[in-house]
């Protein structure tokens, strides 16, 4: 999960990361009240999960309350990058001399964590990776030893950061690395790292994105997640507990067991391609106990994806065996009603599979056909997605 900048503001602030002060504000008028409580010149920033706000017009110097009003009122219902400006930030300007830039992140490809630095921080720094990689220092973190003082002076060594700023720029780094394990996160950014004509170290603008595996250790989280987040299907499966991914083809996948659904998704692909369609249409594990209920809501939010012009149901009886899955799905089917109005092809495999198959059978409704293997199933499913 992607954070607000001003969730990582909080978080940074939590673990000793030096932030500017200020709050978040929905109108202009809150803007203004914001920045009146500041009482210096302030900066509005967009609040949006994406980066290069600041290019986009998104984040605004204002002198005064009014000024900070008048950037809130322009700001607000900005759309940047696709994304819709709700709240605002308004914190404390600072007088900059340098931007910096500090990282940590998960290095999958390397499977060891990676600390990334750069005196050349700022709005630019993705140009910088890309044109100058001399500029942007790489220090991989061992995970059991962590981030100490030392470390975090290796690390702004390799970056060369100034003499003056060594210290405090390594504080920052340690308190950031607390960020990063103490939050359980696979990356925190700081860009930039200000340094102030003052002579201060200071997080201006911060990313992080928790891992969302790690969730059940961190209760606090659950209200770090935006309501306005996700496609509607996959927040409504998330309500429902349920496993899904929205895909872009048009056969929509209900399995039990994640490396089933897996496969299916792989043979549905290539059964697809036969009819020139655009293959699965989601990824929907619905797990073990496939009771009617969990089958109702599967397929409520399948068919609820227009995209989907039938659906292949492939389940394998284990310890909820067949005849269960299909009384679920015949139940299911009796809960959705006139709701339930795409081809359903139904494969199901495993404990009890002939008492399964006749249950569907005898219930005898008009939208499902069963099939015998996975693989005629698949090509049934991406037959009548193509209307062939
Ligand atoms: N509190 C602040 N005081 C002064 N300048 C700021 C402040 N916050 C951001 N800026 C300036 O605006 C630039 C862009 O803001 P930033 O928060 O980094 O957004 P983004 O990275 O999305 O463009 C920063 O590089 C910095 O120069
Ligand atoms: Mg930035």
């Amino acid at each position: 999960m992607d954070l607000f900048e001003h969730q990582a503001r909080d978080l940074f602030a939590a673990h000793g990361v030096p932030v500017p002060s200020g709050s978040v504000a929905k109108t202009p008028e809150e803007a203004r009240e914001a920045a009146v409580r500041v009482g210096r010149p302030v900066v509005v920033k967009a609040q949006v999960k994406t980066g290069g706000r600041g290019k986009a017009g998104g984040v605004k110097l204002a002198n005064t309350p009014d000024e900070a009003e008048e950037a809130a009122d322009a700001i607000l219902g900005m759309d940047i990058k696709g994304h819709t400006v709700h709240k605002v930030l308004v914190t404390e300007a600072s007088k900059i001399a340098e931007e910096y830039y500090v990282s940590f992140l998960l290095d999958r490809s390397n499977r060891t964590f990676l600390a990334m630095a750069s005196v050349e921080g700022g709005m630019d720094i993705e140009q910088v990776a890309a044109t100058k990689p001399d500029a942007l220092a790489r220090i991989e973190v061992d995970a059991i030893a962590g981030v100490d003082l030392a470390k975090a002076h290796e690390i702004v060594t390799a970056a060369r950061f100034p003499e003056a700023v060594a210290d405090q720029a390594a504080d920052a780094i340690v308190a950031l690395w607390a960020v990063f394990t103490g939050e359980d996160a696979t990356l925190v950014e700081v860009n930039p790292l200000a340094l102030t004509e003052s002579g201060e170290v200071i997080a201006l603008d911060g990313k992080i994105t928790l891992d969302g595996n790690a969730a059940f250790r961190h209760p606090a989280h659950a209200e770090l997640v935006d309501a306005g987040d996700g496609a509607p299907l996959e927040r409504r499966a998330q309500e429902k507990g349920l496993n899904y991914v929205k895909l872009d083809g048009d056969v929509g996948v209900i399995g039990n067991g994640a490396g089933l659904v897996m496969s299916t998704l792989d043979v549905v692909a290539q059964a697809s391609e036969t009819y020139g369609g655009p293959g699965p249409a989601n990824f929907l594990d619905i797990g073990g106990g496939a009771s009617a209920v969990v089958m109702a809501d599967g397929l409520e939010i399948i068919l609820g994806d227009p995209g989907v012009r039938s659906v292949f149901v492939n389940v394998f009886g284990g310890i909820t065996a067949c005849d269960a899955v299909a009384t679920g799905i015949v139940q299911a089917l009796g809960l959705l009603g006139d709701r339930a109005h795409k081809p359903l092809v139904v494969r199901l495999d495993g404990n009890s599979v002939e008492l399964g198959r006749k249950i569907l059978a005898d219930a005898g409704h008009p939208l499902v056909t069963l099939a015998e293997t996975m693989d005629t199933a698949a090509s049934e499913a991406a037959r009548l997605a193509a209307g062939k």
